[in-house]
């Protein structure tokens, strides 16, 4: 099968044939339909915040049909569409039972090192990015990666449940928990931050603040629930959302994965407010609150993965989806081919994707 493999990081995907062993125990083999690119891919390319052994399959936001499974797998079947996502859980590990399978830290779904590599080239190992390597033509990975979608929801869309929305949508019902009738401003409108914007209009926000430095991402923000913008690039952030909701917001999100942001978001915050980073940001980076800070109450929260238990809550999306209440239509700019994918990374680098880039099969 051709997959995108990156050799070196920093380094570029190149597409070469890899070869799939069949699924063991526990594991299913995908034909993949479609995948997501997201910021989290980049990164990875780069080394930064994200740091991976090479040689890998890059590729994290898919959904695909399954065409094989091993002994012992009871939660997928052959035919059954599927979306894959990051967050494997192993069940019985403290987080797992503790709801928190987001941050299982077992490796029981990983092969033994004596086992032969579920992918190789030329006769190496090749890793997955994460698991999932998804773009690649096949995906060979754990029952514990992957849940059964409803197909009316088109998995050139459902794919994005497995990170970008999943994500987004997460951070602000399930990290943040996004109140009826509070005010958000959200930092970053690519794939993640449009998500956290329809996640505080799913919660009932009544006011959310979009944040970006492109005219053309704060319209699309609009359409999928902001009620007011702010362009950073002509305007001071904070001053602006402070403008907009004098005090400061209830909820802020961060979603770029920057430092300076992730201290406008703070500084955005009202009092008794919460502010949730959701972008990846650089081990090393330091940050600065002030007592005026401390006494005004103020949380600070990490979102992984929208504090998932994605086994339950795709399949609630793919129903929000249905019902017309979550937009996955709206996202999507562009539907590309796998040989594309360099081309749409600079983009997505170069702050040029509006909502998600989505490779297909
Ligand atoms: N926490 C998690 O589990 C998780 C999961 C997925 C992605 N992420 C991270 O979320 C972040 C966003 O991912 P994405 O795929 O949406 O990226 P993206 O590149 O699609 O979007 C980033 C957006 O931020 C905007 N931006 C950049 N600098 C800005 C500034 N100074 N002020 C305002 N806006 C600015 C860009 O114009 C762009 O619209 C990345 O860091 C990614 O790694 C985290
Ligand atoms: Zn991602
Ligand atoms: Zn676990």
């Amino acid at each position: 099968m051709r997959a995108a493999v990156v050799d070196t990081v920093p380094g570029e995907p190149r597409v070469r044939d890899v070869d799939v062993d069949e699924p063991g125990i526990g594991e299913v083999r995908v034909r993949t339909v479609a995948s997501g690119v997201c910021h989290s891919d980049l990164h990875a390319l780069h080394g930064h915040g994200v740091v991976f052994p090479t040689p890998f399959v890059l590729g994290h936001e898919p959904a695909g049909i399954v065409e094989a499974v091993g002994p012992g797998v009871k939660n997928v079947g052959v035919g059954d569409a599927v979306v894959a996502c990051l967050s494997v859980y192993c069940g019985h590990c403290a987080n797992c039972l503790t709801g928190k399978s987001y941050r299982c830290f077992t490796d029981d779904y990983a092969r033994a090192p004596e086992a032969p590599p579920r992918l190789c080239a030329a006769g190496d190992a090749v890793h997955q990015f994460v698991g999932l390597g998804s773009f690649a033509e096949t995906m060979l990975v754990s029952q514990h990666n992957l849940v059964a979608v409803d197909p009316a929801v088109p998995l050139s869309r459902a794919c994005l449940l497995g990170c970008g929305v999943l994500t987004g949508v997460g951070a602000a019902l399930n990290t943040a928990q996004v109140t009826a009738g509070s005010t958000v401003a959200v930092v970053g409108c690519g794939g993640v931050g449009l998500s956290v914007i329809q996640g505080a209009r799913l919660a009932y926000a009544r006011r959310i603040l979009a944040v970006d430095l492109d005219d053309a991402k704060l319209d699309l923000a609009r359409r999928c629930g902001a009620t007011d913008v702010v362009n950073a690039r002509t305007d001071d952030a904070v001053a602006a959302v402070q403008a907009l909701v004098p005090g400061g917001v209830d909820f802020a999100f961060e979603a770029i994965g920057a430092p300076a942001t992730v201290q406008q978001a703070l500084a955005m915050t009202g009092f008794g407010g919460v502010m949730t980073v959701v972008g990846i940001v650089d081990h090393a980076a330091e940050f600065a609150f002030t007592g005026a800070d401390l006494l005004m109450g103020k949380t600070i929260k990490q979102s992984l993965m929208g504090s998932n238990r994605f086994a339950a809550d795709i399949p609630a999306l793919v129903e929000h989806a249905l019902a017309g209440r979550l937009d996955l239509d709206v996202m999507v700019s562009a539907e590309q081919s796998l040989d594309d994918l360099p081309a749409v990374l600079d983009q997505l680098e170069a702050g040029q994707v509006l909502g998600r880039a989505v490779i297909t099969f």
